[in-house]
């Protein structure tokens, strides 16, 4: 009797175990029965697919609506999962949905840091738990970071003083800078003053106006720029916008006092409405960061470096507390001029949207 119960018991068990088997040969795994390996990762079972968290610190400017869909698009098109999450500039936000990444299972995380300082919790969390990161566009500093992946930031910087000293190469400069807490604002503002110095050593610049923008938003920039305006009683030759939504909210506070057309203003982008401002004679120049190549890159160096893949780089850049293997791809300047053969040839934005009156 005991072990005809016992039969029934093991058939019982064997069917349970196969109603979790799908028609198609994979087997659905209830999360906590996942294995789990001595660092906290999960293993995968074999045939599962490569998982790849992205966590973003803000959807606010055009360009990460665009870094989101094209990087999950170059994740999936490699046979992985991506999931997303976006933080509205919240730090704490972004920390909790690491966490909740990391718990979802992801095997890498892709990191858009907030704040540069702050996101090294992340790092920390997702090492606990065996998962690498990669610093997206933004470096992360003071961690052990595995990768960091952008465009040569202070080149974007000397692109745009090269843009304007070249229409204005005497006179009063504002900049306005972008979000002190995002470490590609100091860099921006190195590559600008790696050419401004020597002209304002020499006398022919001066600096009027230097002021970061919170969170850079057009609204703090706005503020900034008539706070320049009011400062100096509007004897301003030049200004450059660390991005195009900051030098949005310039050309705003410009056109208050019937100035915007008038004084150069560069940008950073390629935002539809910075490249429209470029067309319409209110903003001079932006710079253009393919970010379909962005994607694709990053999407490439996450796949094959969660399935353990090493990845060899020729830069290497110090976030404070290692030199962090690197790759940076090169920006383009953008102006009336070229507009055709960069963002529109590109498919960046469509003729029709740029020439849009
Ligand atoms: C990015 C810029 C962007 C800015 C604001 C920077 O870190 O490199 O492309 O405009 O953040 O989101």
């Amino acid at each position: 009797m005991v072990k005809r119960l016992k039969i029934v018991a093991v058939v019982l068990v064997l069917l349970l175990s196969l109603a979790g088997c799908k028609g198609d040969g994979e087997k659905t795994v209830a999360p906590a029965q996942k294995p789990v390996a001595a660092s906290g990762k999960e293993i995968k079972h074999p045939g599962e697919k490569i998982k790849i968290g992205f966590s973003m610190d803000t959807l606010l400017e055009e360009r990460w609506l665009k870094d989101r869909d094209l990087f999950k698009k170059a994740v999936e098109g490699m046979g992985a999962e991506c999931e997303v999450m976006a933080a509205n500039g919240d730090d704490a936000l972004q920390i909790s949905q690491a966490e909740t990444l990391i718990s979802h299972g992801i095997d890498l995380l892709v990191v858009v840091p907030h704040n540069a300082e702050a996101t090294a919790a992340i790092v920390n969390k997702a090492h606990q738990a065996g998962i690498k990161v990669i610093a997206y566009d933004r470096l992360v500093k003071n961690a052990d970071l595995d990768l960091y992946i952008s465009f040569d930031n202070e080149e974007v910087g000397e692109l745009q003083a090269k843009e304007i000293t070249k229409r204005v190469p005497k006179g009063r400069y504002v900049y306005i800078g972008g979000a002190i807490t995002d470490n590609n604002a100091h860099l921006f503002k190195k590559g600008v003053f790696n050419v401004l110095q020597p002209l304002i050593d020499k006398g022919d610049i001066q600096i009027v106006y230097d002021q970061w923008s919170k969170d850079w938003t057009p609204a703090n920039a706005l503020v900034n720029m008539r706070e320049a305006l009011k400062a100096t009683h509007n004897q301003i030759d030049a200004v450059i916008s660390a991005n195009d939504a900051t030098a949005g909210g310039v050309v705003q506070a410009l056109d208050e006092q019937g100035l915007a057309g008038k004084i150069p203003v560069a940008g950073q982008d390629a935002e539809l409405a910075a490249v429209q401002r470029i067309v319409q004679g209110t903003q001079t120049m932006t710079v253009y960061k393919p970010i379909k190549s962005l994607t694709i890159e990053a999407a490439s160096l996450a796949v094959r470096m969660a399935k353990g893949e090493k990845i060899d780089t020729h830069k290497k850049v110090n976030n404070g507390k290692i030199e962090v293997p690197s790759v940076l791809l090169s920006p383009i300047a953008v102006d009336r001029n070229n507009i055709d053969s960069t963002v529109i040839a590109e498919g960046y934005h469509s003729r029709e949207d740029v020439y849009r009156k």
